[in-house]
């Protein structure tokens, strides 16, 4: 498809092999993550937090926690996407608050909006909450992958990890949350043997089915 951003979506591939020598500059490192905080979420209530690990010991052991996967360490900078924990009436008042101030109206006319949200948390478990913070998070991941590719960043998504000692780890800095999914961005090695592998899709006929 003769198509920019499809072009640059094509150029993407999940690195395993970051060149440890190139640094996102800071304004690269800026629109990574103004993409991920412009992502949408589910009443637009922002339920997470993007850790961004420079310090190299925290990120050693990090590695550690990650099965010794390289792009902990070496690409440019590790970024930890966090859900919120115990999402409730305090955190839901600090966003209408935020909304009132933002758009300038009343909290009184923010009444309604608050109230469907408080009954939607009531019913969920916390675990539930959880798994509804999570797919939110994904979606952030999406929109900082695209914005990488778009602006010839490299990227690699992670699960593989261990969160719960990356949570240890990370303790002070993260208190209330909880890391769900890892993005490390920087540049690719040139001896990156996945570079050169053909990208592998199923084809339209099996992914897309018009109805
Ligand atoms: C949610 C998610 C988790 C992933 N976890 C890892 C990981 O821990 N380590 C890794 O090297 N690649 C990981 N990947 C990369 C995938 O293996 C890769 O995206 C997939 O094979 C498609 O290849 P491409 O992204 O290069 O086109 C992950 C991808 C996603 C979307």
């Amino acid at each position: 498809m003769n198509n920019e951003y499809i072009k640059k979506i094509t150029w993407r591939y999940a690195v395993k092999k970051f060149d440890p020598s190139k640094k996102l500059s800071d304004e690269q490192l800026s629109l990574v993550l103004e993409a991920g905080r412009l992502a949408p979420s589910s009443f637009g209530l922002q339920a997470w937090k993007i850790a961004v690990i420079k310090d190299p010991e925290i990120r050693k052991k990090l590695k550690d926690a990650a099965f010794g996967q390289t792009q902990v360490t070496d690409a440019s900078h590790l970024l930890v996407l966090c859900i919120r924990k115990n999402i409730g009436e305090q955190f839901v008042d600090h966003y209408i608050n935020t909304i009132a101030k933002e758009r300038g109206v009343n909290i009184s006319s923010l009444s309604g909006f608050k109230e469907g949200m408080l009954n939607s948390f009531l019913q969920k478990t916390e675990e539930e909450k959880d798994e509804w913070s999570t797919r939110q998070v994904y979606i952030m991941l999406g929109f900082i992958l695209s914005a990488c590719a778009e602006n010839g960043i490299d990227a690699c998504p992670m699960e593989g990890f261990d969160p719960k000692k990356f949570d240890e780890i990370l303790k002070l800095k993260l208190d209330g949350f909880e890391s769900r999914v890892l993005c490390a961005v920087g540049f690719r090695s040139e001896n990156d043997e996945f570079e050169k592998m053909k990208k592998v899709r199923f084809p339209k006929e099996e992914i897309i089915t018009e109805i």
